[in-house]
């Protein structure tokens, strides 16, 4: 192990707690939210307690703090992902942030770089979350676009061996996600983006798997947007960021319109403010930007690389003992070759609806369900799946919790 969770999880408070009549709390579901340290809510309780003020608007003292503040995270979001500060734009989710590069794009007039028209071709992937198939979906039905997408093998893998038919002088918009949440699988990044440009198209990454979990940094992956969340990223709900590469950022027209996102307006026009501001309008979720900044400056004090050695570590122990239940099926690579630590799996006939009753009663919290990648789990040939998903504050005992409450269920439904 590279870090010590024991250590690691007297910083969350929430595992100060026992649940269910006194269990322990083993938390596997950080892929849908992770939990958050002393940090990050200080953070956040401080922004209320001492500089709450509408950032951007107002000439006095708070406005002027919350104003430094909100630029000051911006500037730690851009190191963390090793793009420039006027590249990011923070929302209030990264399905918002999906959605404003849809609706943007969406918005493009005719001569706009991103302009769409009737047999352009938008790609994405079967393994994609609702949140990065559902936006392209809808903008496809309104300018006449075509969706195509990679398949997804019985393994669990991206299906790339028809890469020039999939991706084509058509296409003008690739949307895939940078880690499956449901398979755990890691894309192929290099040679994706390499045709995606080949073609002149633009790329588009959901990294809300991969952000939280490994060090990201967009100039090496050669993506032209990104977008992740911050309460998968041990901050707080209510604030996502869209990355964007500066150039492209500056023609693409904007989505919200409202207040501070403006350069001039009259009764009947208005032009927009240089990005990332004329991606932003109203007032910002402050206190959860600033949250967001303790997240991050918390991640990179145990350092991103740690992180992900121990959960690629943590991922092969699990894989390996889940393998050893009579009946349990992986549904996704089974070796720790990109791949996350994101685990699905079934168990003979029991639905994964009952089996997260199951466990939930022994303390363990899981995902079941779909997990809002409903064509996934129909190409995989289950209705659901049970998820166990991995993060920082993980460790074996958890894992040998999941294990043993497993069989137990087995005993229980047989
Ligand atoms: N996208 C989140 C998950 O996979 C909510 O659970």
């Amino acid at each position: 192990m590279t870090l010590d969770p024991s250590v690691i999880r007297k910083d969350f408070p929430i595992f100060d707690r026992t649940i269910r009549d006194g269990k322990k709390l083993v938390y596997l579901d950080s892929g849908a939210t992770s939990q958050k340290p002393n940090s990050v809510i200080d953070a956040e309780s401080d922004f209320y307690r001492n500089h709450n003020a509408a950032a951007h608007r107002g000439a006095h003292q708070l406005a002027e703090e919350a104003t430094g503040a909100i630029e000051s995270a911006r500037e730690v979001v851009a190191n963390f992902l090793g793009g420039e500060t006027d590249e990011i734009v923070f929302t209030k989710s990264s399905t918002e942030a999906l959605n404003l590069l849809a609706y943007s794009i969406g918005n493009a007039p005719m001569g706009n770089l991103f302009h769409l028209k009737p047999g352009d071709e938008i790609v994405v992937s079967e393994m994609e979350h609702h949140a990065n198939l559902i936006p392209w979906q809808q903008l496809a039905k309104r300018t006449g676009t075509v969706m195509k997408w990679f398949e997804v093998n019985e393994t669990g893998r991206l299906d790339l061996s028809n890469i020039e038919g999939v991706i084509t002088e058509r296409t003008k918009i690739v949307a895939l996600t940078h880690q499956s949440n449901v398979l755990g699988t890691i894309i192929p990044l290099s040679e994706i983006a390499k045709r995606t440009h080949a073609v002149g198209a633009i790329f588009i990454l959901d990294a809300c798997q991969s952000v939280p979990h490994m060090p990201v940094n967009v100039k090496a992956l050669d993506v032209d947007f990104l977008v992740f969340s911050g309460h998968k990223t041990v901050g707080p709900t209510g604030i996502g960021v869209l990355w964007g590469r500066a150039n492209l950022l500056n023609h693409l027209p904007p989505f919200l319109f409202g207040g501070s996102m403006i350069e001039t307006v009259t009764m009947t026009d208005a032009t927009w403010a240089p990005a990332p501001r004329k991606f932003e309008a109203g007032v910002p979720n402050m206190a959860q930007i600033v949250g967001l900044e303790a997240a991050l400056n918390y991640l990179s004090d145990i350092g991103m690389e740690n992180i992900h050695q121990h959960e690629i570590a943590l991922t092969k122990y699990t894989l390996d003992k889940l393998q050893e239940i009579d009946q349990l099926r992986i549904v996704g690579p089974t070796d720790t070759n990109s791949r996350g630590s994101a685990i699905s799996f079934t168990l003979g006939q029991i639905h994964p609806h009952d089996l997260g009753q199951f466990l939930d009663s022994a303390g363990i919290a899981v995902r079941t369900g779909h997990h809002c990648a409903w064509p996934l789990t129909r190409k995989m040939g289950v209705p659901a799946t049970t998820r166990a998903s991995l993060y920082l504050y993980n460790d074996e005992s958890d894992i040998d919790a999941l294990v043993a409450a497993t069989l137990g269920a087995q005993k229980y439904f047989a």
